[in-house]
């Protein structure tokens, strides 16, 4: 028999009063609803009060800002985001480039409450933005225009690829310098690149090469025969002239026998006529005028030529010739940082590679791009971001600080003590 089905049998079936009969899981259902909200609530008031606004971000601020971290309105403006404004606030900052197209904002490449170290650390996309397809507001860029990252699209180095020369003036030739027992001061010496090239403080760039510290051991300025072992100091010519013009003038006067002798000295054939013909010598001396006019200009043509000649190119009248501004760059990029301590562990040929065999200062020592290369890059070990070699922001000036802060508002958290009255600067923007 078939069952029978009607509605008003269904209909019978249901409690109508289901719904008000309590049952342990709809009771909890409930209090989680009424609760979970009072207990976030109740959290976030307990985190609140220990930590200040700090629960509302993400992660914490970078190192370098830690100092104000939980006075979130330094950096945000309620509903507005982080305008540059605030930034700018506490930095000066150079825009990149007079001629760029439109001017980045600030946290577009400075990261906060993702990782405490990044905030210098800016990703290669940020630069190529501009640089993989250069343009300015002029239209096209002096520099190469499609750069992606240093293993793509980067540039030779100007000065390698088009083939300059060292503009310096002053001679060295490497190879003779490198060669081993060079006769030094004291006996015989084997330089090493470290005898000549010293890095600054820093560690960054090489100093200048000195004449005083790095030359004068094995080639002295000396007098010549009339003053053996004494030298002329390393000065503008004219200095050195005044120098050797004193010098011999005290010398004469010392020892006036000497314009006896030079009487004598004569040329050599009328000596020789005089002695033929039985007549003692000198019959007069000569003036000291006479002398030291004579003396002065055999010890400076020998001077200037074999001296100062070996090292400086002369220009001008041969009696008193000039210097030519020697010139040699301590700055080979100007587009580009460079630090010698981060190499320190491989040798200076490592990557100069012709200093041990150049015969002439005209030759540019540098490595080429495909040298850093090896190790720059993604297959390499060292970093290769651009943020590595070049900077961003033009120097100097790119961060002033303005000292608004007392000890107090930062030990015991008071932010309202900090002065909030300092002018906020307009963004810069390009023209
Ligand atoms: C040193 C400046 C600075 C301080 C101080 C700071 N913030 Fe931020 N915050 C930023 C920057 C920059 C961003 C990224 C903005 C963007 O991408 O537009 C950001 C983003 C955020 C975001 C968006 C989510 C995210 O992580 O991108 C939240 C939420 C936030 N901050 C909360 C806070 C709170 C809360 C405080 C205070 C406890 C605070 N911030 C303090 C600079 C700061
Ligand atoms: C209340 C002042 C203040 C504000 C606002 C501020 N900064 Fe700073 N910033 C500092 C101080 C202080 C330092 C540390 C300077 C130092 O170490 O010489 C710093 C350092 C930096 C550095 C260098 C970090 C490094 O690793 O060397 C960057 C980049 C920077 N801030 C960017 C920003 C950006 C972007 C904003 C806006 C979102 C901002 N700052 C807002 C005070 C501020
Ligand atoms: C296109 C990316 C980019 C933008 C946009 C940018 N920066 Fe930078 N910033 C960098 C890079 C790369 C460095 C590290 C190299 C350098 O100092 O130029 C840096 C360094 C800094 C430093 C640290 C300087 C130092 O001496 O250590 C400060 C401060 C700074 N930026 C502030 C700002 C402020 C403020 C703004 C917005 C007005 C801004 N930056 C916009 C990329 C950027
Ligand atoms: C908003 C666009 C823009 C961004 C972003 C940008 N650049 Fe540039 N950059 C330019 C322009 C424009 C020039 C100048 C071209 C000219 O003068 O012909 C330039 C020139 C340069 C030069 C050569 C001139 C000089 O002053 O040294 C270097 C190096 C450079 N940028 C590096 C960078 C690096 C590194 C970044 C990323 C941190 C970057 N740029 C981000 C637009 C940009
Ligand atoms: C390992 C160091 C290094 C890295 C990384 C690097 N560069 Fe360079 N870059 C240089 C050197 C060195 C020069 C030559 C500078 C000079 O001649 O004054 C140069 C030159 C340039 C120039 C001028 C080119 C020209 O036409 O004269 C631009 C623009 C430039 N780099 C942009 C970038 C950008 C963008 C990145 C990142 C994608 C980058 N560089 C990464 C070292 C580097
Ligand atoms: C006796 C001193 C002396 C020694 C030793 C010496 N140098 Fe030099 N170096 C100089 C002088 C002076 C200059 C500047 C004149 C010139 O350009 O030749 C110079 C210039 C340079 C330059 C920049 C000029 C360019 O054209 O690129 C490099 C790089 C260099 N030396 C590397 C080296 C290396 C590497 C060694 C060791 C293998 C070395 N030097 C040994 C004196 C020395
Ligand atoms: C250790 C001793 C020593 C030092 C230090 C030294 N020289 Fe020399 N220099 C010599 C000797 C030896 C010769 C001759 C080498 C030859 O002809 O092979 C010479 C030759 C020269 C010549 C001409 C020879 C040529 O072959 O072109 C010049 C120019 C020169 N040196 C410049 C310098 C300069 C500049 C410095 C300092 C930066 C310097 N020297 C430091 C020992 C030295
Ligand atoms: C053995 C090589 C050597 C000889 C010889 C030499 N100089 Fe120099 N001279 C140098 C070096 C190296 C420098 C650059 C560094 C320095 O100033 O010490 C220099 C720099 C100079 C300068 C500065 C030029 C500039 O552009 O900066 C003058 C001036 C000068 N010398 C004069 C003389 C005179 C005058 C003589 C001869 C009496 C002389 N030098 C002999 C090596 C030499
Ligand atoms: C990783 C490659 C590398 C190594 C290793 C290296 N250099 Fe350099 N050197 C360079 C570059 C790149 C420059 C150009 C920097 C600039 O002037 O912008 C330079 C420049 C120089 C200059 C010219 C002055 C200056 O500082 O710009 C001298 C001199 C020099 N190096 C000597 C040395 C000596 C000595 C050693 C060994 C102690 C050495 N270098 C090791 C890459 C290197
Ligand atoms: C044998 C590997 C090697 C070679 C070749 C090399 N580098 Fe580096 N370079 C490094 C390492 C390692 C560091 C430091 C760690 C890092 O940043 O990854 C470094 C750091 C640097 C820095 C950052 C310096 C600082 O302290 O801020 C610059 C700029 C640089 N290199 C430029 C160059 C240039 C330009 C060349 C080519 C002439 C070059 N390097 C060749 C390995 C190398």
């Amino acid at each position: 028999m078939p069952r029978q089905r009607t509605t008003k049998a269904i209909a019978q079936r249901i409690e109508l009063d289901y719904l008000k009969k309590s049952h342990p899981f709809r009771s909890a259902m409930f209090w989680s609803v009424v609760l979970a909200p009072i207990l976030a609530a109740l959290w976030l008031a307990a985190v609140w009060s220990s930590q200040g606004d700090r629960v509302f971000q993400s992660g914490p601020v970078s190192e370098k800002h830690a100092l104000f971290a939980d006075d979130c309105l330094q950096c945000h403006v309620p509903w507005e985001g982080t305008p540059d404004t605030k930034c700018l606030r506490c930095h000066t900052v150079e825009i990149h480039q007079p001629v760029e197209r439109f001017t980045p904002s600030c946290v577009g490449c400075h990261f906060e409450h993702k990782d405490r170290s990044l905030l210098s650390k800016t990703s290669d996309r940020h630069c190529a933005q501009c640089h993989k397809d250069l343009k300015t507001t002029g239209g096209a860029s002096e520099f190469d225009d499609s750069i992606v990252s240093f293993d793509s699209g980067h540039p030779q180095f100007d000065v390698i690829a088009e083939n300059r020369s060292d503009p310096g003036s002053l001679a060295l030739n490497h190879a003779a310098h490198m060669k081993p027992g060079l006769e030094g001061k004291d006996g015989k010496v084997t330089l090493r690149c470290e005898s000549c090239h010293v890095a600054d403080s820093s560690g960054g760039y090489m100093l200048p090469v000195s004449y005083e510290k790095h030359c004068k051991d094995c080639h002295p300025l000396e007098l010549g025969m009339i003053l053996p072992g004494e030298v002329v100091p390393h000065e503008e010519i004219q200095v050195v002239d005044g120098f050797v013009r004193g010098r011999l003038a005290r010398l004469v006067a010392e020892k006036p026998e000497l314009l006896q002798q030079a009487a004598g000295d004569g040329d050599g054939n009328s000596r020789r006529r005089r002695r033929r013909r039985g007549q003692s010598e000198p019959e007069t001396a000569v003036t000291t005028d006479a002398w030291l006019k004579q003396q002065i200009s055999g010890v400076e043509a020998i001077l200037w030529k074999k001296g100062c000649g070996t090292c400086h190119d002369l220009v001008g009248k041969p009696e008193l010739p000039l210097i030519s501004p020697t010139k040699v760059p301590d700055r080979w990029f100007g587009h580009a940082f460079f630090a010698h301590k981060s190499h320190r562990a491989l040798t200076c040929t490592a990557c100069h590679t012709e200093a041990g065999t150049s015969k002439k200062s005209s030759d540019v020592l540098l490595a080429p791009i495909q040298t850093c290369l090896t190790c720059h890059s993604k297959t390499g070990g060292a970093q290769s971001a651009c943020s590595q070699c070049h900077t961003y922001h033009r120097r100097p000036d790119v961060i002033r600080l303005e000292g608004t802060m007392g000890i107090n508002p930062l030990r015991v958290g008071k932010w309202d003590e900090f002065d909030q009255s300092a002018p906020a600067e307009a963004p810069v923007t390009g023209p």
